[in-house]
């Protein structure tokens, strides 16, 4: 079984290297991986994953790619390449596009002979709502019953899970089954400010419904203490187990 430290993802949702390092180094010894996701990475491209890799961190790539499979394919080859423990892709990028992700990760672990990058699809924002699918992209079906057909979706193209909203965890776990990963963004420790995110749990409710991974980011990063917060995160997956 994983340890509580194996399912937090702190969201490292800063400018530059430096920031990053402030960060980290308050959370030396505690937290042990990270996520880069848009903000870090079009500041310090793939130097900010090897400087973490460097650290003994373990890195979520959260490149949310969605392009056509043949720039995807060489994409994540990349992004494994810089041993990664997780890359993503939006699912609403198409079978053949989960199915080449897949298959550049399988290829890049056999021919370096490192571990698995784990390739995760992206399925419905957690800060998009059900008035928003609805009004905005024109989505008439309920939100869950869409989250849940895009998980099956990314299962049947040979990913190993999806990002998903702590609402629809349990639902993709009945569908989908024990092995397939499910990483939720949108978690709230209790008394911790919502922000943009619309669809939310505690760290708690989350891992109770099925979680295999969190990612925490504000609510991390933005306490002025962190190391708290991230020591009570903990206390919550425990007691969830
Ligand atoms: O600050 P907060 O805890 O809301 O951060 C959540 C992090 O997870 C952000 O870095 C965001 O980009 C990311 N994320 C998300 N929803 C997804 C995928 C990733 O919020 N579906």
């Amino acid at each position: 079984m994983l340890k509580p430290k194996d399912r937090l993802f702190v969201a490292l949702d800063v400018d530059d290297l430096h920031a990053a390092d402030v960060l980290i180094n308050r959370m030396q010894g505690v937290v042990s991986q990270y996520k880069l996701g848009a903000q870090l990475l079009a500041a310090a491209g793939p130097e900010a994953v090897r400087h973490l890799k460097r650290r003994g961190y373990g890195v979520f790539y959260d490149a949310k790619f969605h392009d056509i499979p043949n720039t995807v394919e060489a994409a994540v080859k990349n992004a494994c390449r810089l041993g990664v423990t997780i890359v993503n892709v939006h699912t609403t990028g198409g079978t053949a596009m989960m199915a080449a992700a897949a298959a550049a990760a399988r290829e890049v672990a056999r021919k370096l002979r490192q571990p698995k990058t784990m390739v995760l699809g992206v399925t419905v924002l957690t800060s998009l709502s059900q008035g928003v699918v609805n009004k905005e992209l024109c989505l008439r079906r309920q939100l869950r019953s869409y989250v849940v057909h895009l998980a099956k979706l990314a299962q049947k193209a040979g990913l190993d899970g999806v990002v998903a909203s702590p609402m629809e965890i349990e639902a993709i776990r009945k569908a989908c089954g024990r092995d397939f990963i499910i990483l939720t963004p949108g978690i709230r420790p209790a008394g911790s400010d919502q922000g943009d995110q619309k669809r939310t749990m505690t760290p708690k409710q989350a891992i109770a419904a099925g979680a295999n991974f969190i990612v925490v980011g504000r609510p991390v990063y933005q306490a002025s203490d962190p190391l708290q917060v991230v020591r009570s995160i903990y206390r919550e997956i425990e007691e969830a187990e």
